[in-house]
């Protein structure tokens, strides 16, 4: 019996965490659905612009971080380090549910980047 319940608890852990796992290939479908890619590229690290960002590679917290500030500032939240306001991005942001953020920033942040740091330009 009490193997049973040890069963028990490992499947019920195994179902809550595969529950909570970002899903990489909805992150890309959403990317595609809500026409991200229509500026940012469909890899994400093709602009159509070059001042817009590359997303590809970027830190998910980084990126899921960006989109939650630019939903407060659509919101109307006063500009802070948490806010962001810019028209474009806060009227696409505003489409996404926390589990569009979560799943789009775990697939943007699994591609390879061209983003980069040189060590030489932190002296
Ligand atoms: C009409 C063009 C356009 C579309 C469509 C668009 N973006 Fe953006 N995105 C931008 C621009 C421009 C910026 C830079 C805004 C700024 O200066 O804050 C940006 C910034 C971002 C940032 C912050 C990046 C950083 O390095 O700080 C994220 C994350 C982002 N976009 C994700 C998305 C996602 C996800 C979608 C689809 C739901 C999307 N974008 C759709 C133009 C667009």
């Amino acid at each position: 019996m009490r193997k049973f319940w040890i069963a028990a608890l490992g499947c019920g852990l195994m179902v809550v965490g595969t529950a909570q796992a970002a899903d990489l290939a909805a992150g890309k479908a959403s990317f595609e659905k809500f026409n991200c890619a229509s500026c940012h590229g469909a890899d994400a690290k093709s602009p159509i612009l070059p001042t817009y960002p590359i997303l590809a590679g970027q830190h998910q917290d980084y990126l899921a971080h960006a989109l939650v500030a630019y939903q407060r500032g659509q919101k109307g939240e006063p500009a802070s380090a948490n806010v962001r306001k810019n028209a474009i991005m806060g009227g696409m942001a505003m489409q996404l549910s926390a589990n569009d953020i979560e799943n789009i920033t775990a697939w943007l942040s699994s591609q390879n980047t061209p983003l980069s740091v040189h060590p030489q330009e932190f002296k």
